[in-house]
């Protein structure tokens, strides 16, 4: 499985979005995510179908990885794949049919993905195991960055690598040195970094320092 570490677009400083995605590009990450949020799936709001265009303008090679924290995504699935998303993760706890949803992404030409939020079972993702592209297990509630790692959410990982072993499995949510190798372990191949990645002068070391401390703990 490829081993993949995402800065969350998030934690950047949003008074220089152009050169803070630029420099999370040059870190060597291999993708960028964004977190589109809805006022009544969290408990804030962020960007929209603009800003994910913005990112393909400014980077057009850095892959856009969105996740969309909404209670209607199927409003949105279109301008969002316009916009230029290549995988769109949407919720299980969202309110529409799944399965048409991520047909629809599917058929738009972009990978589809279903989210898990803390307190949801991950038994209710069986009916749609073969309908996936990645799996994204939130390790936080959703809404805020520079939250503390849920480490109660990883056997969560396990239960869905043990199912699916080629599937990609990302973890969303407190990501840093010691909370990203013990995911990794889980089983986890896709790790998102927000603040921890941002706060860094040097990005690139800390994509580095974290790709060895994956390595690391997979060879344990
Ligand atoms: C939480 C978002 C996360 C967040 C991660 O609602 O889905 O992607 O930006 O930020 P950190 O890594 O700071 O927890
Ligand atoms: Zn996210």
């Amino acid at each position: 499985m490829k081993l993949e570490i995402l800065p969350s677009l998030l934690a950047a400083d949003l008074g220089r979005l152009a050169e803070e995605t630029r420099r999370a590009e040059a870190s060597g990450a291999d993708a960028l995510h964004i977190d589109i949020m809805d006022p009544h799936f969290v408990p804030n709001m962020s960007f929209g179908p603009s800003i994910v265009d913005f990112c393909r303008k400014t980077c057009p090679t850095f892959y856009r990885n969105v996740h969309l924290m909404m209670s209607r995504p199927d409003l949105y699935i279109e301008k969002f794949a316009a916009a230029g998303a290549q995988t769109l993760q949407i919720h299980v706890e969202a309110d529409c049919d799944l399965h048409v949803e991520l047909k629809r992404i599917r058929e738009l030409g972009v990978k589809p993905a279903i989210v898990l939020n803390p307190e949801t079972n991950v038994e209710i993702l069986r009916p749609y195991l073969g309908e996936i592209d990645e799996a994204l297990v939130m390790t936080v509630h959703p809404g805020y960055g520079g939250q503390k790692f849920i480490a109660e959410c990883l056997p969560k990982v396990t239960w869905l690598r043990e199912r699916c072993p080629d599937l990609d499995i990302m973890i969303d949510g407190g990501g840093n040195a010691e909370t990203i190798p013990l995911s990794a372990k889980a089983g986890a191949n896709q790790f998102v970094a927000g603040s921890y990645l941002f706060g860094k002068t040097d990005m690139k070391s800390a994509v580095e320092d974290l790709r060895n401390g994956i390595q690391s703990a997979l060879q344990l």
